[in-house]
């Protein structure tokens, strides 16, 4: 017996595997009784071959896309989230990061300590996720079991969740307990299989004793790993020439320790040298890039060009706290702003790939999400469409659709008289200062943030409606 089929009409962007992305101006997505998709396409072609009947078949609530795969984000930072550096002062010794991380971000996760309290975060974390179109994942929790426990618990099943390790430079109340880590892993592991991943948050924090406790943890678990690398060059200077003198890089201290043989997750390379690129493609390790948080804390931009050339994977990630939203829309707009005339690689299509297709392929979710085709989930958002005319091509459909944005705003980040695109190359060549070109970037990326917020109208998971946006959509 076939099971019963359902299906929605409308618009249908299809990011594909590799690259491209499909686009049906009047298309449909039809599922079966039990969540899987059974075909996707225009309309005309899939109701005349599955013989559907058009009264029948619902419109959609905006652009039907799959849902959106964020792998790199802090959990406990979700209630701190666009106040990462608040307060930090101008051009602090040990770079902005640091310093925010000291004062902002370590209070906000020693405070999930309390399981009243990490509850209530990762409840909040979970529905601003979904009402983002943000199915999964890969998060930072903290440094604590039972927070790390609740997350696992409580996040919707494509997310990883990883259990913080650190002892250096942190206050007391947040170093990992080396004598309880081992059973605290072995625990997590049992129940939660490959959802719990172990990370390391940086070479700043972590010493190669405890790193290399975590990558035996790792393999003996079979779980992957995660972990900061070469955000910013106070940090990166830190690391090389104070920590690990002897390592050779930044990335070496990760390959000599074992961590770049587990699969990890590297967020932000963006000061990474030539030696390094080599090292990373050699090993299996994919990359989160995060534009929103790499600009607003000042950190640079990663070399797109030279991360695609050495052929590793790599997707957008929001980073929250450092980015003040959980969107990836405003991820998406970021990354197209700021590659604009830098990377011929930086398409509209490349954005949407990088938050669906590239992800779902990264966290081992391709069988099921990223891209629409017949025997995977259905499961897709609809995004309420920011043009009143129909876009005519995939690239109209995102940028305009999904982004609220015209080729003629795309242009002016390549403009030498821009004063943004000027901070953008800035940033690009030796970090922002504090002065003008970050007042003038912060301001557009919290206004993008406002503007793409909320734009998602209706999350479906495995062919069940799991959020519904209320209110109409922000224009
Ligand atoms: N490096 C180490 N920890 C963090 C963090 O929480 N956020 C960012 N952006 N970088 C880090
Ligand atoms: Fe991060």
């Amino acid at each position: 017996m076939t099971a019963p089929l359902r299906a929605i009409r409308g618009p249908v962007l299809n990011p594909l595997p590799e690259a491209g992305v499909a686009w049906w101006p009047d298309g449909c997505l039809v599922g079966d009784d039990r969540g899987d998709l059974v075909a996707v396409g225009a309309w005309s072609e899939v109701a005349a071959r599955l013989q559907l009947d058009p009264a029948a078949v619902p419109a959609s609530a905006g652009i039907i896309l799959p849902p959106l795969l964020d792998a790199h984000i802090h959990v406990p930072q979700h209630p701190i989230r666009g106040r990462f550096a608040e307060g930090v002062e101008a051009d602090p010794p040990g770079g902005r990061l640091l310093a925010s991380l000291e004062r902002n971000v370590f209070p906000a996760e020693g405070r999930c300590e309390g399981p009243a309290h990490a509850r209530h975060v990762v409840a909040d974390f979970a529905a601003d996720t979904l009402a983002n179109g943000v199915v999964g994942g890969a998060a930072y929790m903290t440094v604590h079991a039972r927070a790390t426990r609740i997350a696992l618990e409580q996040l919707p099943d494509a997310w990883s969740v990883g259990l913080v390790l650190m002892n250096g430079r942190c206050p007391a109340y947040l170093r990992t307990d080396e004598p309880g880590l081992a059973d605290d892993v072995a625990l997590l592991a049992r129940d939660h299989g490959r959802r719990l991943i172990v990370t390391d948050r940086f070479a700043v924090s972590v010493d190669t004793p405890l790193r290399r406790t975590g990558v035996a943890l790792a393999r003996r678990h079979g779980l992957r790993m995660q972990t900061h690398l070469d955000e910013q060059r106070a940090e990166k200077a830190l690391v090389e020439e104070v920590l690990y003198p002897d390592a050779g890089s930044y990335t070496a201290v990760y390959a000599r320790d074992g961590l770049l043989a587990c699969e990890p997750i590297l967020a932000h390379c963006i000061h990474v040298r030539p030696d390094e690129v080599e090292l990373i493609a050699a090993s299996g390790a994919v990359i989160a890039h995060c534009p929103v948080s790499n600009t607003l804390l000042g950190s640079g931009v990663m070399p797109l060009d030279v991360i695609r050339a050495a052929g590793i994977p790599h997707c957008l990630c929001t980073d929250v706290g450092a980015s003040p939203t959980t969107s990836l829309l405003c991820e998406m707009a970021q990354f197209l702003k700021v590659h604009a005339g830098a990377s011929a690689a930086a398409t509209p299509e490349e954005a949407l790939r990088l938050v669906t297709a590239a992800p779902a392929a990264i966290l081992g979710l391709a069988d099921r999400l990223g891209t629409f085709a017949p025997g995977r989930e259905c499961s897709f958002i609809e995004v309420a469409s920011a043009t009143s005319t129909p876009p005519a091509t995939a690239r109209d459909a995102i940028l305009g659709g999904l982004l609220g944005m015209t080729e003629a705003d795309l242009a002016a980040w390549c403009r030498a008289d821009d004063p943004r695109a000027a901070a953008v190359r800035r940033l690009r060549e030796r970090g922002l200062d504090w002065g003008a070109d970050l007042a003038a970037l912060e301001a557009d990326v919290r206004d993008t943030a406002a503007r793409l917020e909320h734009r998602v109208r209706r999350v479906t998971r495995r062919g069940r409606v799991v959020f519904t946006a209320t209110g109409t959509a922000p224009r």
